[in-house]
């Protein structure tokens, strides 16, 4: 199984080290593009935790990936200054218009929506990050563009 011997050896790569939860599920993400499931059992049972302290440490941090994303990632802030500008109305938009919720993938395999919290776009709120590139003054027209721009 390549999965569980790349695990494997990155469990090995931090053998010893202080705190090794985090980085090692970092270390997985880079690997795979998400955490697989496969590797929590074995990250518990590598840093005697139990599989549930495992899955716990991975929904708190929201950068990690219980599975792979789409061709596009689209973010879309949900902090204050993007709330009062309506950012809850765009997100409720962008979840029926791509038929998912946060931290899905569209069944194209083309969109997954995350949720980020303060892109330091404040002024030009509600603001996205659409494959790492930051998108301001997003509205329900714009947003609709950009998913068909990268659809296309
Ligand atoms: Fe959304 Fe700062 S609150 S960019």
């Amino acid at each position: 199984d390549p999965i569980a011997a790349r695990v494997a050896e990155i469990l090995a790569a931090h053998q010893g080290l202080e705190g090794p939860l985090l980085p090692i599920l970092h270390a997985l993400q880079a690997a795979f593009g998400h955490v697989p499931q496969e590797a929590l059992p074995l990250i518990a049972k590598n840093l005697n935790l139990s599989r549930a302290e495992v899955h716990g440490v991975m929904s708190f941090y929201h950068d990690f990936r219980a599975a792979p994303a789409g061709r596009h990632v689209l973010k879309l802030c949900r902090a204050e200054a993007c709330q009062a500008m309506g950012a809850e109305k765009l997100a409720a938009h962008a979840r029926t218009s791509l038929g998912i919720e946060w931290h899905e993938t569209t069944r194209d395999g083309a969109v997954t929506l995350e949720p980020v919290f303060c892109l330091g776009l404040c002024a030009c709120a509600p603001a996205a990050l659409m494959d790492g590139k930051v998108v301001g003054r997003v509205d329900e027209a714009r947003f609709d563009a950009l998913v068909a721009e990268v659809r296309a």
